[in-house]
């Protein structure tokens, strides 16, 4: 017999191996495993619990209704124009992301190096051809248009489909695109005729809320996914949309409702109904994201004061809740205890010091370039957001856990260099 040879997703893994530890009665300061702290609005679980009687299957594509509200709502805050006929509301984004690689035959897929843990393993299932788009810490982990220029064509076939994923703000490393930034990279797509997979999960997590989608600059070819697990804390509910160009070919369209509809036929049925509360658009709902934003931009720059002030290189993230840190001024110290790569920096780092980080080369980027993303999710979330409107010392109170783990991050660095004057 012989079977599909593919691994647990790395950042699954790492949930499950940090509970398992956990349950021996070692303390886990969880900062790999990124999930939002938040919940969905009363108002929004009440519109769930009202849905419970709802048993129908939904066509394929979704509630009508919900289409034309997630719509009308991308327009109003992406400012660029969306009609119910582009949008497809699936389980999860993730499965929209699966069914968009399937449904292109023989693509050759850029990927940013880092990009999200399921993006390779996606293509790679599909057998499409992966070429890696480097980025660089000194550049903030932003693709070169040049250089992105310069990758499709030295790699490019002529007459093979190309694919890009771009996934801003982003996950790992919580940095994002300015629209001139997005404008310059466009020229580039537009030149090689590129399909664009914009994975706008954490655009609304914006911290300054000033998110550029790649679909109102590139409407032609660009694939935006979104959804409600990260901007409505509502991750295990499972509801993504796929915005689709207006001039979508029938074929594509076609081929995305074909495999939704041999797959997961529908979303569930009462989680639409309770979409069609989460996408309205009203004072409530700004209120919310308000307050989810300034929660996360107040802790997530603490964290990285902290984190930086131990020598450790991090930039300040711009959206979502993730940061990607870099421990290479420590790579001397970390080879004289025989750490190295990322693999065994975060191993050990969960066995001596309880520290949950997830290795970088679970997003492509090289082991040995000892780089780890930290999340910055384990506080109380609905507490959080009650006092977002208070200082920033009242909000960084519910950060304590992480502040903890970020002190035992730098006692066991600590160590390691002690170690090494006593040698
Ligand atoms: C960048 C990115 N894209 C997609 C997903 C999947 O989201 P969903 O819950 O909608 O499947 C995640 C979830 O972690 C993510 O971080």
């Amino acid at each position: 017999m012989a079977f599909l040879t593919i691994a647990k997703s790395g950042t699954l893994a790492l949930n499950e191996r940090s509970k398992q530890l956990e349950t021996t009665g070692r303390p886990i300061h969880r900062l790999g495993f990124g999930e939002s702290p938040f919940l969905p609005p009363p108002y929004v679980q009440s519109a769930l619990q009202n849905a419970a009687i709802r048993k129908d299957y939904t066509p394929v594509a979704g509630l009508p209704e919900l289409r034309e509200r997630i719509a009308d709502f991308h327009q109003e805050i992406d400012g660029y124009p969306v009609s119910m006929e582009q949008v497809l509301v699936a389980p999860g984004t993730k499965l929209l992301l699966s069914n968009i690689m399937h449904a292109f035959q023989d693509a050759e897929v850029y990927l940013p190096a880092p990009s999200w843990v399921s993006y390779a393993p996606q293509a790679a299932m599909e057998g499409h051809r992966l070429i890696r788009v480097p980025t660089f810490w000194e550049t903030q982990w932003r693709v070169d248009p040049e250089l992105l220029d310069a990758t499709i064509t030295c790699h490019g076939r002529s007459g093979a489909d190309k694919l890009i994923v771009l996934n801003y703000p982003n996950n790992p490393h919580g940095l994002t695109y300015s629209r001139d930034e997005l404008l310059a990279l466009a020229d580039v797509l537009r030149k090689h005729e590129v399909w664009a997979i914009a994975d706008e999960i954490y655009a609304l997590l914006h911290h300054r809320g000033l998110h550029a989608s790649l679909a109102s600059i590139y409407p032609e070819r660009t694939l935006v996914t979104t959804g409600m697990s990260k901007w409505c804390g509502a991750g295990g509910w499972r509801l993504g949309a796929l915005l689709l160009p207006q001039d979508t070919p029938a074929d594509l369209y076609d081929a995305m409702v074909g495999l939704g509809s041999e797959t997961y036929s529908c979303a569930s049925v009462p989680i639409q109904v309770a979409a069609l509360s989460a996408y309205e658009l009203s004072a409530e709902l700004h209120d919310f994201l308000n307050r989810q934003r300034r929660v996360l931009a107040v802790i997530g720059h603490m964290i990285h004061a902290e984190v930086t002030r131990l020598g450790i290189r991090a930039h300040r993230p711009e959206g979502g809740f993730y940061m990607l840190i870099d421990f290479s001024p420590f790579s001397e110290l970390l080879a004289r205890r025989e750490i190295h790569g990322d693999a065994d920096l975060c191993e050990r780092l969960l066995e001596e010091a309880g520290v949950a980080l997830l290795p970088g080369s679970c997003f492509g980027l090289t082991a040995t370039d000892l780089t780890a993303r930290l999340a910055y999710v384990d506080f109380d979330g609905p507490a959080a957001l009650n006092d977002a409107k208070e200082d920033d010392a009242v909000i960084l109170r519910h950060a304590g856990k992480m502040l903890q783990g970020i002190a035992d991050l730098g006692q066991w660095l600590n160590r390691l260099s002690e170690d090494k004057d006593s040698r």
